[in-house]
């Protein structure tokens, strides 16, 4: 919808993502073993919230409703009622209304659109906050809980890999449909590491992949799926991180600034939001993200822009073939020539359409309920010039999101613009 009043991102926080690639992270080899722990969910969630608070400089007690956004903390967290988990980060915001939204990996994107739904219904300075910590349990168990995303009944039983197995799926008809390669695909990984490595937030900030060992599986990157007819459409270089994290934004009207001291030009402004939602299990056509087209089709209706207006955009490349999809579904590319614009450098942070600048969900790292609200973020900081290393020549003035949940089951789009 275009907003019916105007809304605008006041700046927000966003933890460093880490898991298993990172070098913060503790694991069994760890220097830290035994001496230090991981950030817990509770951490993350408080590290998001008290650092928008400081980094916008905007009192706890401004805060008329807060949004949390969050997939699975129950399985691997054993914790819920994450609103109530939420206010114990600040004592101002002690009594005030915290909601969690699940949404699977859309968890985030959910939170922001129902910060905007509370502006429109009269609030005047909200807070979306994300956060999931996923590294409690081992990658394969994991994959079971984010298999909850899926139609358990009818789909769990793909592969114990069962969302690695689903795209793997979407990656064998779309190479089979379009000629695409390993190779092709393999371009979103480079580029997604490139990044992250100009990225000190990001999970895999210190991990490369080079075209070469990207493209095939090998010791370092094998085709690990037990689904014998999807096991060589996918290796881990084709997946997005198992990571630990947070992020929040504090978003406001125009009365909402006037009381926090701000100019709308301190702010990026909300042009437009969409989401839309298809029935679990009942994908049409794997080649296409049709429920994130319908989406990105209403977003850019409203918002009166076209895809060649967009000059950033953060989309969910929970795989390397979904960011190819995603070009297509948000009008970046014709059908089937997504490939052609990866392989001609155009989404890279020189190109003409740059793509998830700081590594994506592939190398930034995907704690799932941080994510939607990540990607709003950046698209700020990218506009107000905050992106360090990999901070664009020009900086963008139109940008897009789009957040997906599940086998595009869920797509929350957002269409912003810098003030
Ligand atoms: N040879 C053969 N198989 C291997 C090898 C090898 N050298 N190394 C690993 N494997 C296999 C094993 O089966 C292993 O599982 P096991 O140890 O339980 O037997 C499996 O690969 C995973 O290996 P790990 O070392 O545990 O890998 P890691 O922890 O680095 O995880 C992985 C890599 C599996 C790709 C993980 O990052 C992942 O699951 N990513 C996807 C996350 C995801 O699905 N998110 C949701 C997206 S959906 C959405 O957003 C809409």
């Amino acid at each position: 919808m275009k907003p019916l009043k105007r809304i605008f991102v006041v700046g927000g926080e966003l933890t460093t993502f880490i898991g298993k690639g990172h070098p913060d992270f503790v694991w069994k080899k760890h220097p830290d073993f035994g001496k230090r722990e991981n950030p817990t969910l509770e951490q993350y969630l408080t590290q998001a919230i008290n650092g928008a608070l400081e980094k916008t400089g905007v009192d706890a007690e401004a805060i008329d409703r807060g949004f949390v956004g969050n997939f699975a903390g129950e399985l691997f967290n054993s914790q819920g009622h994450l609103g109530a988990m939420a206010v114990r980060a600040n004592e101002k915001l002690v009594g005030k209304p915290f909601t969690r939204l699940e949404g699977a990996c859309a968890s985030g994107g959910l939170a922001i659109l129902s910060a905007m739904d509370a502006l429109h219904a009269g609030s005047d300075v909200v807070m979306a906050v994300g956060a999931e910590v996923q590294t409690t349990v081992s990658a394969r168990e994991g994959a079971g809980y984010l298999a909850r995303a899926s139609h358990w009944e009818e789909e769990r039983s793909i592969d114990e890999f069962t969302f690695p197995a689903m795209f793997a799926r979407r990656a064998k008809h779309y190479k089979e449909a379009f000629g695409v390669t390993d190779e092709d695909i393999a371009h979103v990984t480079v580029k997604a590491y490139e990044n992250a490595n100009k990225n000190p937030k990001a999970h895999m900030c210190k991990v490369s992949w080079d075209l070469e060992s990207a493209s095939k599986p090998g010791d370092r990157n094998p085709a690990f799926l037990g689904n014998e007819d999807l096991k060589p459409h996918l290796k881990v270089s084709d997946c997005s991180q198992v990571s630990d994290g947070g992020a929040a934004v504090i978003l406001a009207t125009e009365e909402g600034l006037k009381k926090l001291g701000k100019k709308p030009e301190d702010c990026i402004e909300v042009l437009a939001y969409s989401q839309a939602t298809s029935p679990l299990g009942q994908v049409k056509d794997y080649t296409v993200l049709d429920n994130t087209k319908m989406a990105a089709d209403q977003v850019y209706a409203d918002a009166g822009i076209t895809p060649e207006q967009v000059q950033v955009a953060e989309v969910h490349d929970c795989f390397a073939v979904t960011e190819l999809l995603m070009y297509e579904a948000l009008g970046f590319a014709e059908k089937g020539r997504g490939a052609e614009l990866a392989r001609a450098g155009e989404t890279s942070l020189t190109g003409k359409i740059p793509v998830n600048t700081g590594g994506g969900l592939l190398a930034f790292g995907h704690p799932v309920g941080a994510t939607g609200v990540k990607q709003l973020l950046e698209i700020y900081r990218q506009m107000k010039g905050q992106c360090g290393d990999y901070q664009l020549a020009e900086r963008p003035e139109i940008g897009l999101t789009a957040n997906m949940g599940g086998d595009d089951r869920t797509t929350v789009c957002i269409a912003l613009k810098d003030v």
